[in-house]
Protein backbone atom coordinates (compact mmCIF):
# COMPACT_ATOMS: atom_id res chain seq x y z
CA UNK A 1 0.00 0.00 0.00
CA UNK A 2 2.69 2.81 1.16
CA UNK A 3 4.75 1.41 -1.92
CA UNK A 4 1.97 1.63 -4.27
CA UNK A 5 1.71 5.54 -3.42
CA UNK A 6 5.31 6.05 -3.37
CA UNK A 7 5.70 4.60 -7.06
CA UNK A 8 2.77 7.11 -7.47
CA UNK A 9 4.35 9.98 -6.27
CA UNK A 10 7.51 9.27 -8.04
CA UNK A 11 5.24 8.41 -11.53
CA UNK A 12 3.92 12.01 -10.86
CA UNK A 13 7.53 13.39 -10.69
CA UNK A 14 8.32 11.90 -13.70
CA UNK A 15 5.32 13.41 -15.88
CA UNK A 16 6.23 16.67 -14.57
CA UNK A 17 9.80 16.57 -15.09
CA UNK A 18 9.27 15.39 -18.80
CA UNK A 19 6.03 17.74 -19.19
CA UNK A 20 8.50 20.23 -18.37
CA UNK A 21 11.51 18.97 -20.36
CA UNK A 22 8.94 18.91 -23.66
CA UNK A 23 8.22 22.35 -23.06
CA UNK A 24 11.83 23.18 -23.02
CA UNK A 25 12.58 21.48 -25.80
CA UNK A 26 9.69 23.21 -27.90
CA UNK A 27 11.12 26.46 -26.78
CA UNK A 28 7.97 27.66 -24.64
CA UNK A 29 9.07 27.85 -21.29
CA UNK A 30 7.09 30.22 -19.76
CA UNK A 31 7.40 33.83 -20.27
CA UNK A 32 10.75 34.57 -19.32
CA UNK A 33 9.86 37.67 -17.26
CA UNK A 34 12.62 38.21 -13.45
CA UNK A 35 12.56 40.72 -11.40
CA UNK A 36 14.89 41.62 -8.52
CA UNK A 37 18.02 43.13 -8.50
CA UNK A 38 20.52 41.55 -10.33
CA UNK A 39 17.99 41.11 -12.86
CA UNK A 40 16.74 44.47 -13.42
CA UNK A 41 20.31 46.67 -12.93
CA UNK A 42 21.06 46.95 -16.78
CA UNK A 43 17.84 48.14 -17.89
CA UNK A 44 17.48 50.57 -14.80
CA UNK A 45 20.92 52.34 -14.95
CA UNK A 46 20.10 52.69 -18.92
CA UNK A 47 16.55 54.50 -17.82
CA UNK A 48 18.26 56.64 -15.36
CA UNK A 49 19.27 59.38 -17.90
CA UNK A 50 15.53 60.04 -19.43
CA UNK A 51 14.30 59.67 -15.90
CA UNK A 52 16.77 62.78 -14.86
CA UNK A 53 16.53 64.77 -18.25
CA UNK A 54 12.76 64.59 -18.03
CA UNK A 55 12.34 65.49 -14.85
CA UNK A 56 14.48 68.43 -14.89
CA UNK A 57 13.24 69.90 -17.97
CA UNK A 58 10.09 69.48 -16.71
CA UNK A 59 10.71 71.44 -13.02
CA UNK A 60 13.07 74.00 -15.23
CA UNK A 61 9.71 74.07 -17.68
CA UNK A 62 7.38 74.93 -14.32
CA UNK A 63 8.91 77.21 -12.90
CA UNK A 64 7.86 79.43 -15.72
CA UNK A 65 4.56 78.05 -15.47
CA UNK A 66 2.88 74.62 -16.42
CA UNK A 67 1.58 76.35 -19.87
CA UNK A 68 5.68 76.35 -20.43
CA UNK A 69 5.79 73.27 -19.23
CA UNK A 70 4.45 71.69 -22.24
CA UNK A 71 6.07 73.23 -24.71
CA UNK A 72 9.28 72.10 -23.06
CA UNK A 73 7.71 68.59 -22.84
CA UNK A 74 6.28 68.24 -26.59
CA UNK A 75 9.69 69.36 -27.59
CA UNK A 76 12.52 67.56 -25.37
CA UNK A 77 10.72 64.48 -24.50
CA UNK A 78 10.79 63.02 -27.93
CA UNK A 79 14.31 64.50 -28.36
CA UNK A 80 15.70 63.40 -24.73
CA UNK A 81 14.49 59.65 -25.83
CA UNK A 82 15.50 59.96 -29.47
CA UNK A 83 19.58 61.00 -28.49
CA UNK A 84 19.68 57.80 -25.96
CA UNK A 85 18.35 55.58 -28.42
CA UNK A 86 21.83 54.61 -29.91
CA UNK A 87 23.97 51.52 -29.63
CA UNK A 88 20.71 48.77 -30.37
CA UNK A 89 19.65 50.64 -27.58
CA UNK A 90 15.85 51.72 -27.88
CA UNK A 91 14.36 53.46 -25.13
CA UNK A 92 10.89 55.49 -24.60
CA UNK A 93 8.23 55.72 -22.51
CA UNK A 94 4.27 55.08 -22.67
CA UNK A 95 1.13 54.50 -21.41
CA UNK A 96 -2.30 52.60 -21.50
CA UNK A 97 -3.91 56.34 -22.24
CA UNK A 98 -1.55 58.31 -24.24
CA UNK A 99 -1.30 62.48 -24.96
CA UNK A 100 1.36 61.95 -27.75
CA UNK A 101 0.26 58.81 -30.34
CA UNK A 102 3.68 58.89 -31.20
CA UNK A 103 4.56 57.44 -27.62
CA UNK A 104 3.38 54.39 -28.81
CA UNK A 105 5.66 51.36 -27.43
CA UNK A 106 6.52 47.83 -28.55
CA UNK A 107 4.43 45.15 -28.38
CA UNK A 108 5.95 43.19 -25.69
CA UNK A 109 5.79 46.41 -23.62
CA UNK A 110 2.11 46.87 -24.20
CA UNK A 111 2.04 42.92 -22.65
CA UNK A 112 4.06 44.09 -19.33
CA UNK A 113 1.96 47.23 -19.16
CA UNK A 114 -1.66 45.14 -19.52
CA UNK A 115 0.15 43.05 -16.59
CA UNK A 116 0.42 46.24 -14.54
CA UNK A 117 -3.06 47.53 -15.34
CA UNK A 118 -4.20 44.05 -14.56
CA UNK A 119 -2.60 43.18 -10.66
CA UNK A 120 -2.08 46.83 -8.77
CA UNK A 121 -0.03 45.12 -5.98
CA UNK A 122 2.45 44.48 -8.71
CA UNK A 123 4.66 47.71 -9.43
CA UNK A 124 8.06 45.64 -9.54
CA UNK A 125 10.16 46.65 -12.75
CA UNK A 126 10.59 43.46 -14.88
CA UNK A 127 13.24 42.21 -17.21
CA UNK A 128 11.50 40.70 -20.77
CA UNK A 129 13.67 38.26 -22.79
CA UNK A 130 13.38 39.35 -26.43
CA UNK A 131 13.76 38.22 -29.72
CA UNK A 132 17.22 38.16 -31.43
CA UNK A 133 19.12 37.89 -27.95
CA UNK A 134 17.71 41.16 -27.10
CA UNK A 135 16.39 41.71 -23.56
CA UNK A 136 13.82 44.36 -22.75
CA UNK A 137 13.34 46.22 -19.27
CA UNK A 138 9.93 48.01 -18.29
CA UNK A 139 9.59 50.26 -14.49
CA UNK A 140 6.04 51.67 -14.07
CA UNK A 141 5.29 55.15 -13.78
CA UNK A 142 2.93 56.24 -11.16
CA UNK A 143 1.11 59.54 -10.89
CA UNK A 144 2.34 61.82 -7.94
CA UNK A 145 0.84 64.96 -6.92
CA UNK A 146 3.01 67.05 -9.45
CA UNK A 147 1.66 65.31 -12.36
CA UNK A 148 -1.83 66.42 -11.64
CA UNK A 149 -2.31 69.55 -13.30
CA UNK A 150 -1.74 68.24 -16.73
CA UNK A 151 -3.10 64.68 -16.29
CA UNK A 152 -5.53 64.94 -13.46
CA UNK A 153 -9.40 64.84 -13.64
CA UNK A 154 -9.87 69.29 -14.08
CA UNK A 155 -7.38 71.14 -15.40
CA UNK A 156 -6.98 74.75 -15.50
CA UNK A 157 -9.01 76.19 -18.37
CA UNK A 158 -5.59 77.45 -20.32
CA UNK A 159 -4.08 74.66 -19.74
CA UNK A 160 -6.61 72.35 -20.77
CA UNK A 161 -6.73 74.73 -24.43
CA UNK A 162 -3.27 74.48 -25.25
CA UNK A 163 -3.04 70.53 -24.60
CA UNK A 164 -6.15 70.30 -26.69
CA UNK A 165 -4.60 72.45 -29.56
CA UNK A 166 -1.13 70.41 -28.81
CA UNK A 167 -2.28 66.90 -28.81
CA UNK A 168 -5.74 66.50 -30.31
CA UNK A 169 -6.07 62.83 -29.16
CA UNK A 170 -4.77 63.58 -25.95
CA UNK A 171 -6.67 60.07 -23.61
CA UNK A 172 -3.90 61.33 -20.64
CA UNK A 173 -6.54 62.71 -17.91
CA UNK A 174 -8.87 61.94 -15.25
CA UNK A 175 -5.69 60.31 -13.40
CA UNK A 176 -5.20 60.29 -10.21
CA UNK A 177 -2.31 60.17 -7.52
CA UNK A 178 -1.74 56.73 -7.24
CA UNK A 179 -2.75 55.56 -10.50
CA UNK A 180 -0.45 53.82 -13.23
CA UNK A 181 0.33 56.97 -15.72
CA UNK A 182 2.07 54.33 -17.96
CA UNK A 183 5.85 52.72 -18.16
CA UNK A 184 9.53 53.57 -18.74
CA UNK A 185 11.05 50.63 -21.45
CA UNK A 186 14.04 50.16 -22.41
CA UNK A 187 15.15 47.34 -25.06
CA UNK A 188 18.96 46.69 -25.56
CA UNK A 189 21.46 43.81 -26.82
CA UNK A 190 21.80 41.03 -24.39
CA UNK A 191 24.84 41.31 -22.32
CA UNK A 192 25.79 44.56 -23.94
CA UNK A 193 27.50 46.74 -20.97
CA UNK A 194 26.95 50.25 -20.82
CA UNK A 195 29.94 52.77 -20.80
CA UNK A 196 29.71 53.71 -16.98
CA UNK A 197 30.80 50.14 -16.29
C1 LIG B 1 3.17 70.76 -17.51
C2 LIG B 1 2.29 69.69 -17.82
C3 LIG B 1 2.71 68.29 -17.45
C4 LIG B 1 3.02 67.81 -16.21
C5 LIG B 1 3.08 68.56 -14.90
C6 LIG B 1 3.27 66.40 -16.40
N1 LIG B 1 3.11 66.03 -17.71
FE1 LIG B 1 3.25 64.17 -18.48
N2 LIG B 1 2.97 64.89 -20.33
C7 LIG B 1 2.76 66.23 -20.63
C8 LIG B 1 2.85 66.41 -22.06
C9 LIG B 1 2.68 67.71 -22.81
C10 LIG B 1 3.12 65.13 -22.61
C11 LIG B 1 3.33 64.76 -24.05
C12 LIG B 1 4.85 64.73 -24.31
C13 LIG B 1 5.22 64.24 -25.67
O1 LIG B 1 4.80 64.87 -26.65
O2 LIG B 1 5.93 63.22 -25.74
C14 LIG B 1 3.19 64.21 -21.49
C15 LIG B 1 3.45 62.87 -21.63
C16 LIG B 1 3.62 62.00 -20.60
C17 LIG B 1 3.89 60.58 -20.75
C18 LIG B 1 4.16 59.84 -22.05
C19 LIG B 1 3.01 59.04 -22.54
C20 LIG B 1 1.94 59.85 -23.25
O3 LIG B 1 0.83 59.89 -22.72
O4 LIG B 1 2.23 60.43 -24.33
C21 LIG B 1 3.97 60.08 -19.50
C22 LIG B 1 4.22 58.64 -19.13
C23 LIG B 1 3.75 61.17 -18.58
N3 LIG B 1 3.52 62.33 -19.27
C24 LIG B 1 3.78 61.04 -17.21
C25 LIG B 1 3.81 62.14 -16.34
C26 LIG B 1 4.05 62.02 -14.92
C27 LIG B 1 4.26 60.71 -14.18
C28 LIG B 1 4.03 63.28 -14.41
C29 LIG B 1 4.31 63.71 -12.99
C30 LIG B 1 5.58 63.35 -12.46
C31 LIG B 1 3.76 64.19 -15.52
N4 LIG B 1 3.64 63.45 -16.67
C32 LIG B 1 3.63 65.55 -15.38
C33 LIG B 1 2.52 67.23 -19.74
C34 LIG B 1 2.77 67.16 -18.39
Amino acid sequence: MKLNRLRRTIDDARLVLAAGLVLIALGCTPRATLTGETATVRGAELLAPLKQELKQALMAGMQEGPLNAISVCKDQAPAIADALSVDGIEIGRTSHRLRNPANVAPDWVTAEMQSYLGDAADRAPKVVALLDDREGYVEPIVVQALCIACHGETLAPDLAAHIDEAYPEDEATGFEVGDLRGVYWVEYPRGSRSSTQ
